[in-house]
């Protein structure tokens, strides 16, 4: 038995696997994307005896595609009938907007050959990863679960659907869907592909580096963040308890503000070199989010979740983190 966790090699997949062997899960990651011959390694137990990791539990990584229907059958069969299924394997904004067709067959197709395969396998519980783009624009503060859906995006529609389709299945089969609606996650060492929010990771990651940075959007942007940690915190949570009455929650932790960002910084790193080199494309999402901020009082009433890291922590964290693990 195990917890297959699709998107396994992403950003928040490895975090949530390495969590989870940490906890004593078995997992079953898959991704498109083949993580680190020493992440696989520690995976599956072989750094543990170096001390590497307080490591109790295991995990297997099988590469592949979340399209093929067939493969995630035998997949979510394999890893057994009663651990839940975290849905995470993705396209991000640019992507959507690159290419909408594949975005739909791989957010909308992908997560239906998840349900399908769940549904078959015990039933067993679906965790999905959705995002604060399906909501509208020009809602009243803050923004709450229950607000209209009219994303202006591929991203958003395709999260949207899929969260649909996950409706879908509870009230026609019982199956225990359950979906976090992310601001932008946030952290060190982001490899984005297609993210138009990697600014608010890589202004203090830069800085702690020691390199300059020309950050991609206007001082006065306001972006809704979450810290990466408390992201993973939020899929512990939905994962574990053995209700989850609304099924969809918010998860931010705050407003990245850009100049108050980087004036906090270049008062612990002096040295730390910003200009500001606007780009269009990534403007025209974020402008749209300015006056934003997020409720997540639902979160923590029916869930336990609540943001262990205001943006100030998180900073620090990030440059700590970057700091020693270079
Ligand atoms: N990072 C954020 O700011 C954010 C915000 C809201 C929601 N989310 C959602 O959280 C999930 C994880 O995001 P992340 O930040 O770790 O991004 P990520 O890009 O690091 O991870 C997504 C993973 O999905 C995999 N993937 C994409 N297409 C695939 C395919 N056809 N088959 C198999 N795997 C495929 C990629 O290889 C990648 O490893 C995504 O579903 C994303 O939409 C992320």
């Amino acid at each position: 038995m195990a917890v297959f966790v699709t998107g396994a090699g992403g950003f928040l997949g490895q975090m949530l696997v390495n969590t989870l062997i940490a906890q004593g899960k078995e997992v079953l990651g898959f991704d498109y994307t083949i993580p680190k011959d020493e992440v696989l390694a520690r995976w599956k137990g072989n750094l543990a005896q170096k001390g590497n990791l307080a490591q109790k539990g295991k995990a297997e990584f099988c590469q592949g595609d979340i399209r093929d229907a067939k493969l995630i059958a035998e997949l979510v069969a394999k890893s057994g009938t009663t651990d839940p299924v975290v849905h995470l394997a993705g396209v991000l904004t640019a992507g959507c907007d690159r290419d909408p067709r594949s975005a739909i067959e791989v957010n909308v197709g992908g997560t239906y050959n998840v349900l399908e395969a769940a549904l078959k396998n015990g039933k067993r519980r679906v965790i999905f990863a959705s995002t604060i783009g399906v909501y509208g624009r020009g809602l009243p503060q803050p923004v709450t679960e229950d607000m209209p859906l009219e994303p202006d995006g591929w991203y958003g529609l395709t999260k949207q659907s899929a969260e649909q389709m996950g409706l879908l299945y509870v009230r026609r089969h019982g199956l225990d869907f359950r979906a976090v609606r992310f601001a932008a996650v946030t952290g060190p060492n982001r490899v984005a592909v297609g993210s138009t929010s990697l600014f608010t990771s890589l202004i203090p990651e830069k800085a702690a580096r020691g390199e300059p940075y020309a950050i991609e959007v206007t001082p006065d942007t306001s972006y809704p963040v979450v810290y990466i940690k408390d992201a993973v915190d939020a899929l512990i949570k939905l994962m574990s308890v053995p209700e989850a009455k609304s099924r969809i929650y918010n998860i931010s932790s705050g407003n990245v503000v850009v100049d108050k960002m980087v004036a906090y910084i270049k008062n612990k790193i002096p040295s730390a070199s910003f200009t500001y080199a606007p780009v269009e494309d990534i403007m025209a999402v974020v402008s749209g989010y300015k006056e934003w901020t997020i409720g997540c009082d639902r979160a923590e009433k029916e869930i336990g979740w609540r943001p262990s890291y205001t943006v100030e922590k998180m900073v620090d964290d990030i440059i700590a983190q970057t700091r020693t693990k270079g």
